[in-house]
């Protein structure tokens, strides 16, 4: 097998890996950096990122509103001493992002502009009109071009990590246009490979989007936390998947149920017309809209569309120009995909699977409790999120935290001791083995095909907005089932060139690793918080439940689930409170 050596080996070329690999690039330009990715770059799923990156720049607002929003909105789950840092360390970084050639949308005056995003009791998002996510991954990809010390290598799908007396020494990928696996050999390795949102049938995620490097640190030994918040982004839409963004509420749009009457009103989360305190209904958390869909729902107040129930967004009072500077993507996907033109249609829209707040266990220094084992991004779980993370705080997230995840990776490349040779060869052996064994298999019936569409669909039903015991219950047995028949899946294509049929059957099984971690979390969280709501345990339980869940891997069954504390410095849990109860107090 090929081996090639790094100082620091990156897995995952989005948002959070590039500004990892820039960090360490400028931190010592003499490492070499090997910078993985399933796919080309400017391929990667930051690209789909539309309103904005918050972060506190004007003079009406504070690190302190910032800092409270974020740890309300996760429902004291965040770990308060993350969440400081990040508060602290995201403007800086949003203006390093301008000077590398971040186009940010400006105000007349020239000031960079802001608008209001979900559960931000003061505007703070940064944006690019709406296409925020692709012009920072292009700010990103073209400035690591500038580092001689970044090798990419696009197109290589990591299969496992290398870990030697609990120390993280690389990782082996295959070389997708050869089918060759290599061994990359590190002193740091650095995950950045993205969510897991393609575990449900019913997402904005991209199809990349299958939780490799969360199963791949998970079977490595590092917990995955706080799995069972999943979130739901109000505004999909119905068939695609496809995101329209916060912001068209942030400019003003409205939600309206199938009478026309904007529902949000009858759940307290802020008054019809904003006050110079409150923002719009329509501009409350994520997880409270999509629960408050889910009731309309109920309440047989939605519309019955060719793709479920729907509501509309109805922008057509924001007019042509405004739409077209500020939301000219949101106006090209509505026309294409659902044939509605928002300056004179309303649009259809829909609750959908979004982001994972969980995921790589990861301290305040992106580090994993396996040494030399770093992660950053929505895979990783450094806890600014906690129960339901708010729009916009994950653009910073990846850059914030992508950067200390590359400083700290420097730090530990130098003291680092080599490893075990032989060890490393037998693991990297054992790894080519698996994949060998997986192409000899014969006879099998059952298709990858079939055995994710199971999983999806009993996700969405019994893990979805909503969850109780049976539900979660019944899907456990389910993914359960669809693990045992995963073992008997055969390739039917035996090529070695962009085999996309090993592929798939990989991503699956990264997949099914995930969607498990998820759903046992759930079953044994009896309480209702953030995006985990349980229609049998309806009140947020602090006294047993203000803990993280930890889910560890086990070969042989089920995860173990065990608990993490949560830090809180300055924020004591209290009632999360949005509209009228919020008592019009700005933050
Ligand atoms: O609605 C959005 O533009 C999504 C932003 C985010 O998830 O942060």
């Amino acid at each position: 097998m090929q081996v090639i050596d790094a100082d620091i080996v990156i897995v995952g070329a989005g948002g959070a890996g590039l500004r990892a690999a820039i960090a360490v690039a400028e931190a010592d330009p003499s490492l070499h950096i090997a910078l993985l990715s399933k796919v080309y770059p400017m391929r990667s799923h930051t690209c789909a990122a539309e309103g904005g990156a918050a972060g506190v720049v004007k003079a009406n607002d504070s690190l302190e509103y910032h800092f409270n929003d974020t740890v309300s909105g996760g429902d004291w789950l965040t770990d308060q001493d993350a969440v400081d840092l990040f508060v602290n360390e995201i403007t800086k970084e949003l203006i390093q992002m301008e000077h590398w050639g971040c186009p940010w949308s400006r105000e007349g005056s020239g000031h960079v502009a802001v608008r209001p995003f979900g559960g931000m009791k003061i505007m703070r998002t940064w944006y690019a009109a709406d296409k925020t996510g692709f012009h920072m991954l292009h700010t990103l990809f073209q400035t690591s071009l500038k580092y001689p010390s970044i090798k990419r290598f696009d197109e290589y799908y990591t299969s496992d990590l290398i870990v030697d007396d609990g120390a993280c020494h690389g990782c082996t990928a295959i070389e997708m246009r050869t089918g060759e696996m290599k061994l990359f050999r590190g002193k740091s390795v650095i995950v950045c490979t993205g969510g897991a949102g393609r575990i449900f049938p019913f997402t904005t995620n991209g199809a990349i989007k299958t939780g490799d490097g969360m199963a791949m640190a998970y079977r490595a030994g590092v917990p995955l936390k706080d799995m069972e918040f999943v979130q739901y982004h109000p505004t999909g839409l119905p068939g695609s998947g496809i995101l329209l963004t916060e912001g068209c509420r942030g400019e003003g749009g409205y939600l309206l149920n199938k009478d026309n009457y904007r529902y949000l009103q009858d759940y307290d989360l802020g008054p019809a017309t904003p006050t110079p305190v409150l923002k719009s209904m329509e501009l409350g958390p994520r997880d409270r809209l999509s629960q408050a869909f889910w009731q309309e729902s109920k309440k047989g107040n939605t519309v019955q569309g060719k793709w479920g129930d729907i509501v509309w967004l109805d922008m057509r009072h924001l007019g042509e120009k405004l739409i077209n500077e500020r939301l000219p993507l949101v106006r090209d996907l509505s026309i294409s995909y659902v044939a509605a033109d928002p300056v004179t249609d309303l649009v259809p829209v829909r609750p959908v699977v979004h982001y994972m707040m969980g995921g790589i266990h990861t301290d305040i220094n992106a580090a994993t409790p396996i040494a030399g084992l770093y992660s950053a991004g929505e895979c990783a779980c450094v806890s600014i999120n906690g129960a339901n993370r708010l729009g916009s705080n994950s653009l910073g997230e990846l850059l914030v935290f992508g950067a200390r995840a590359g400083r700290f990776a420097v730090e530990h490349a130098k003291t680092v001791k080599a490893p075990r040779d032989a060890l490393v060869t037998a693991q990297a052996a054992d790894a080519e083995g698996r994949i060998k064994a997986l192409f000899k298999r014969s006879g099998g019936k059952q298709r990858v095909s079939q055995l994710k569409r199971e999983m999806n669909l009993s996700l969405e039903e019994g893990c979805g907005i909503y969850r109780d015991e049976k539900s979660l219950r019944d899907t456990v047995a389910v993914i359960a089932d669809v693990r045992a028949r995963y073992r008997d899946v055969t390739l039917e294509d035996k090529s070695s060139v962009y085999n996309t049929d090993l592929y798939q059957t990989l991503e699956l099984g990264a997949m099914i690793e995930c969607a498990e971690t998820v759903v046992h979390s759930a079953l044994l969280r009896t309480e209702s918080r953030g995006a985990h709501q349980r229609l049998d345990h309806v009140e947020r339980d602090d006294v047993n439940f203000l803990k993280h869940s930890m889910a560890y891997y086990n070969p042989n069954g089920d995860p173990r689930i065990d608990y993490h504390e949560v830090v809180i410095t300055k924020s004591q849990p209290a009632a999360r409170v949005y509209g009228a109860a919020a008592g019009g107090q700005a933050a």
